[in-house]
């Protein structure tokens, strides 16, 4: 599994674990993990909320588009992408060539538990924060369901999760 240098990509909504399997996943395989909201709000020295708010949501998703290009010209990865690098189908068609596409998937209720307690996600900064992860994840189930292969998170462990990513890489 180690000679195999296609990229391994990450998609689903927030809080679905990307972030967290992907390191597992990428330590298991000595790789790269990319993180793609952490290089954008390093290149631009600012935070995703901060993006957001001086700059929009459409130059944020310009920045993304650019970095799934050069991320997709590279190998050997372990991308955790952010949630909605699907709504542009360009992207997920760049990840397409460049190695297998998993998507973490999880219920409403799941995110939201996962979620309450942070504060860094602009999409889910409202008053009514359940009724917003619905809204937003309907449209794009079909869109996660794009991956090569979908990964039911609910009631997984961090381990589990990575885990099955692993076993299916290895033979995919
Ligand atoms: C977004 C998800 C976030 C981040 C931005 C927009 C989305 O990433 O890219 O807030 O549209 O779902 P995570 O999925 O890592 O939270």
């Amino acid at each position: 599994m180690k000679n195999d240098t296609r990229n391994i990509i990450l998609f689903g909504f927030m809080g679905t674990g990307k972030s967290s399997a992907g390191r597992v996943i990428a330590d298991r395989l000595e790789r790269e993990l990319v993180e793609m909201d952490a290089i954008i709000e390093e290149r631009e020295g600012k935070t995703i909320n901060h993006i957001f708010v001086s700059e929009g949501e459409p130059y944020f998703r310009a920045l993304e588009r650019g970095l799934v290009e050069e991320l997709s010209a590279r190998n050997s990865l372990v991308v955790s992408t952010g949630g909605g690098v699907v709504l542009n189908p360009a992207n997920i068609e760049d990840f397409r060539r460049s190695g297998v596409l998993f998507s973490l998937m999880a219920k409403p209720e799941t995110v939201y538990e996962r979620t309450k307690r942070e504060t860094h996600r602009p999409l889910l900064a409202t008053a009514d924060p359940m009724k917003r992860i619905v809204e937003l994840m309907e449209p794009r189930r079909p869109l996660y369901d794009k991956a090569d292969h979908i990964i039911h998170t609910d009631n997984k462990s961090v381990e589990e999760v990575a885990e099955e990513i692993l076993k299916i890489f290895s033979k995919a």
